[in-house]
């Protein structure tokens, strides 16, 4: 019989490549998704596609019922500037949202590992010197970021007490093919959108904050290794979270110019006042999911972002 897994937010950027893989692998596939930021036509054929929120009694009975041998939690408000603008609802998504998937989860007898996508891009703070690691101290700068870390929180508890088989994946900054460029998230979605309408590539303060950037691919291979590979035991909160980045901090100007490169274009670049809040330096140590997961990424960022770029470019052409 085939292996079953649910994958909340399926019908978004990474659920789609997610969910992809899993059925690449032979795996029966089912998504929950509202569908608020996600698209209906991310959901790959084969996968049955359940139009719910995951705070809802329904989600709830799929995933107690459903016999799945992982849950993939992706489903979350991903916003960082609504979080501060609504950090209740952003809760209700991120935390209330976790929480009913965990107690579906204990009331299903516990069988069915959960990995929760979490960010390492923002729980750690502007304290620590990168590359972080993943027992670096924690200091989330905004409610989304806290909404992730009380996640992970509750995951490790969840684990001690009720054994539920738990892994936090720690994304950077993920992109690819099926990023959507509107949101406020995805630096490479918005100026690949930004070179195909003509319009310049905008960048906040001096261009020189980094962010480490990590393709849609390997994040998806993670999260199928963090599925189904021998985990540490449950212990502190970081014992079962791992990074999952390069390990190389890009600046925002060099990622503007490399995917210059990739795209053939020399669309002007200017410069916005610094935004507030907004992290200076931050990149991960990917050490751990080496290690213990076999994870590394494979696809070069110039690599990465032609492959993005190429994408955006037919999708712009089906659009217009
Ligand atoms: N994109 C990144 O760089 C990045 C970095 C760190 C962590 N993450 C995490 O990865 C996950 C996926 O992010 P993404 O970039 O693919 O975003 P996305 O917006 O494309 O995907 C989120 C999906 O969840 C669905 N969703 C939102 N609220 C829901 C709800 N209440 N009920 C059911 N479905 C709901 C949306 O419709 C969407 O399909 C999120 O948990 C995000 O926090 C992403």
């Amino acid at each position: 019989m085939s292996k079953r897994v649910l994958v909340t937010g399926g019908a978004g950027f990474i659920g789609s490549h997610v969910a992809d893989r899993f059925l690449a692998e032979g795996f029966d596939v089912e998504i929950v998704d509202d569908l608020s930021t996600g698209n209906r036509k991310n959901v790959p054929e084969g996968a049955k596609l359940h139009e719910l929120g995951v705070g809802s009694a329904e989600a709830a009975r799929i995933v107690e019922t459903g016999s799945f041998d992982n849950v993939i939690h992706l489903a979350a408000q991903i916003d960082v500037r609504k979080s501060v603008a609504d950090p209740i609802f952003d809760a209700r998504t991120n935390i209330v949202g976790t929480l009913t998937i965990l107690e579906a989860v204990k009331r299903a007898g516990s069988k069915a590992r959960v990995v929760f996508t979490s960010t390492g891009g923002a729980i750690y703070g502007d304290f620590n010197t990168p590359p972080n690691a993943e027992t670096f101290p924690k200091d989330p700068e905004s409610p989304y970021a806290i909404s992730k870390l009380a996640a992970e929180y509750y995951l490790a508890y969840y684990g001690r007490l009720h054994g539920i088989e738990h892994v936090a994946l720690r994304f950077g900054n993920v992109y690819g093919p099926r990023q959507d460029p509107h949101g406020e998230a995805g630096v490479v979605a918005i100026f690949c959108s930004r070179i195909l309408s003509g319009k310049p590539l905008t960048i906040f303060g001096d261009g020189l904050q980094t962010r480490d950037y990590v393709y849609v691919g390997d994040v998806a291979r993670a999260v199928f290794l963090a599925a189904t590979s021998a985990i540490p035991p449950a212990e502190r909160v970081d014992a079962r979270a791992f990074n999952v980045g390069t390990g190389v901090g890009t600046s925002v100007v060099d990622l503007a110019r490399m995917l210059q490169d990739a795209a053939g274009s020399s669309q002007e670049i200017d410069f916005a006042p610094k935004r507030a809040g907004e992290q200076q330096e931050s990149f991960l140590n990917v050490g751990k999911a080496a290690e213990k997961l076999r994870w590394k990424p494979e696809v070069t960022l110039p690599q990465g972002l032609a492959n993005t770029f190429k994408w955006a470019a037919a999708a712009s052409v089906l659009q217009s």
